[in-house]
């Protein structure tokens, strides 16, 4: 097994892409590892919409270059778009004391983290996009009202398999240790 540390430094944003499909099995394999992610009661409220039809990937692509970024979404083989349900099944404990949407966004969030570290496990480039409209996204893919879209990730193939430096606060700023 490789160490998980070592998979963390090489996962990398990928806005390169080469001309080249991916199998739709890999991209099932990180959906199926994105959905291995815990979650608030195991509530799982995460879906996932796989696109790699040429006229939707060339809507989406659109989509995400709303206010003029991400042109290189594009030429990308392929996405995975990473949407939020509308109810969350959750304990009724739980729901009485907190808000039942109280924890979906992290949950949704720690299976995108699942999903990008299984891509770089299985030698694919991929790149989270935040920048679309929710309602335009939805309508395109045909997901409920309701759902809120969290992400698109778009993979492929890096054109630059070269790992860059990561640039990170170090650890001194961001942990506390009460010993
Ligand atoms: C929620 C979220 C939204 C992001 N949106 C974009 C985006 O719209 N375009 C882009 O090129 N990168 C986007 N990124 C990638 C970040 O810029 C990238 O993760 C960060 O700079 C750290 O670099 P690394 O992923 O290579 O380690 C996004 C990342 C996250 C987590």
């Amino acid at each position: 097994m490789k160490d998980f540390y070592e998979l963390a430094q090489r996962r990398q944003s990928c806005r390169n892409f080469k001309d080249k499909a991916v199998d739709g099995e890999l991209l099932v394999r990180c959906v199926k590892a994105a959905s291995l992610a815990p979650s608030a009661c195991n509530s799982q409220p995460w879906k996932f919409v796989i696109v790699t039809n040429d006229e939707k990937k060339g809507a989406l692509a659109k989509l995400v270059q709303e206010i003029g970024l991400n042109k290189w979404a594009e030429a990308a083989p392929a996405f995975i778009v990473v949407a939020e349900e509308a109810a969350p099944v959750l304990m009724p404990i739980v729901v009485e004391h907190y808000d039942s949407k109280r924890y979906s966004e992290g949950d949704v969030g720690m299976a995108t983290a699942y999903l990008i570290l299984e891509a770089a496990e299985q030698g694919l480039g991929c790149c989270i996009i935040g920048t679309f409209n929710d309602a335009d996204v939805k309508a395109l893919l045909g997901l409920p009202e309701g759902d809120t879209v969290r992400a698109v990730v778009a993979l492929g193939y890096a054109a630059d398999e070269s790992v860059r430096q990561k640039k990170r606060k170090d650890v001194s700023e961001i942990a506390k240790i009460i010993d």
